[in-house]
């Protein structure tokens, strides 16, 4: 389906105005019909379709659609570049970045493309020193965005970006500064824009799809994994303490509502507890909530009071991916900073109380990206950045 609610919602949907004139091309389409032998293997036909895909991939853009409307690859433009990342958190030098996503959409927001689907988009993953280049660009305006497994945020290059028949643009280096304001004092889980790294259940043997069995990669896929939860936390929420519980085993992919014998559900609170030896109590802590889907949910963060009302965050209703109901692990990205003031935590255990409340069906959740609290900035901060300059 090219244009479709049917995952992730009404936000990728095209919205055409009336006497808006709008023209994209979808396509070619290729379809490729092979066969075996009743005596061969018929996996055989797999491998084979995939390796006439590679050859098909190779050959885009064809250079045999007549069409006004599919400009041939000399009439395409191209862009490279580096892109490189600092946080002076995790190196004082410029880090580069392996198999970063780097690409082209409408003019917009740093993360607009997510929602963008009016116009074309083009996209490739940077090699191990950052590097990337994307060909056969159809001429137009855009921005070039980024996202960068194993940091959070969206990147966006500042410049508009003019694509021009059968020219090529070096932007040379290009920097993403991931937000960061002070030192992790932990973090949970993976920020990769998926859910995958947590504890996912095995389904229940009812409704078990034998071809996913012992593929560790593909456990979300299984139907009905929503229900499971409540079978694992019967009474009680998931506690996950910072330094003893493991994110792999102990984090639940989804924060699902929990079934009740009678049928309906249950909103849900999950605890982080951690313990702090000293807080400046005047700081501001920064918990970064990154998720990696949402569904008719709503994200409300209590710290130390799981009364407080109201509660020091709420996301509002986010969400319409139906990533669970589609035994996805992603939808939508989503990224919230909450503010902690120091004078909300205590020397020793700590808890922060993540409430979902919404709870009429038993798909509405939040998957969870990465969690991270960073403590205030440390005095040496603007120090470091001095020492990086004064090198160069
Ligand atoms: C990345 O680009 C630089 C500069 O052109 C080049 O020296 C380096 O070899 C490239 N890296 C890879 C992995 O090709
Ligand atoms: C505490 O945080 C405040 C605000 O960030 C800062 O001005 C102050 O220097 C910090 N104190 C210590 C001891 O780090
Ligand atoms: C703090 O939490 C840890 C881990 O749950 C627990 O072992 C410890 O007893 C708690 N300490 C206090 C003072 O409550």
């Amino acid at each position: 389906m090219f244009v479709s609610a049917h995952y992730s919602g009404e936000d990728l949907i095209p919205k055409i105005q009336n006497n808006e004139p709008w023209k994209k091309v979808f396509g070619p389409v290729f379809i490729y019909l092979n066969w075996a032998m009743d005596s061969d293997n018929p996996l055989l036909l797999w491998e084979d379709a995939k390796a006439q895909m590679s050859i098909e991939v190779e050959s885009w853009p064809y250079n045999f659609p007549a069409s006004e409307d599919f400009p041939t690859s000399d009439l395409r433009g191209s862009i490279s570049g580096t892109l490189l990342v600092k946080d002076v958190y995790i190196d004082e030098e410029y880090m580069s970045v392996d198999s970063a996503y780097v690409g082209l959409a409408l003019p917009g927001d740093a993360g607009s493309w997510q929602r963008e689907s009016k116009g074309y988009q083009f996209w490739t993953r940077t090699d191990e020193d950052g590097n990337f280049t994307i060909s056969d660009i159809r001429p137009g305006d855009y921005n070039l965005y980024a996202w960068v497994p194993g940091f959070i945020g969206d990147y966006k290059y500042e410049f508009d970006i003019r694509i021009s028949p059968g020219c090529d643009t070096d932007l040379g280096g290009i920097l993403y500064e991931p937000p960061r304001d002070g030192p992790t004092l932990w973090e949970i889980g993976i920020p990769d824009r998926s859910a995958a790294e947590f504890f996912v259940p095995d389904p229940d043997p009812k409704y078990i799809n034998k071809v996913l069995v012992n593929k560790p990669d593909l456990r979300f896929r299984q139907y009905g994994l929503w229900d499971r939860y409540a079978e694992l936390y019967p009474d009680t929420d998931l506690v996950y303490t910072v330094g003893v519980s493991d994110y792999r085993k102990d984090w639940f992919f989804a924060q699902v509502n929990r079934k009740k014998d009678d049928k309906t559900y249950q909103g849900t609170t999950w605890q982080i507890v951690f313990k702090l030896d000293e807080i400046n109590q005047t700081g501001t802590f920064k918990l970064r909530l990154a998720l990696a889907s949402a569904t008719a949910a709503e994200l409300q963060v209590r710290v130390n009071d799981p009364k407080a009302n109201p509660p020091l965050f709420s996301s509002g209703v986010i969400g319409k991916d139906n990533s669970i109901a589609r035994h996805g692990i992603h939808g939508l990205y989503w990224l919230y900073t909450v503010d902690v003031s120091g004078s909300l935590l205590v020397e020793g255990n700590n808890t922060i109380f993540l409430t979902q409340p919404r709870a009429t069906t038993p798909w509405q959740n939040i998957m969870y990206d990465y969690i991270r609290l960073e403590a205030p900035p440390r005095h040496h901060h603007q120090l470091q950045n001095c020492s990086i300059l004064a090198r160069k």
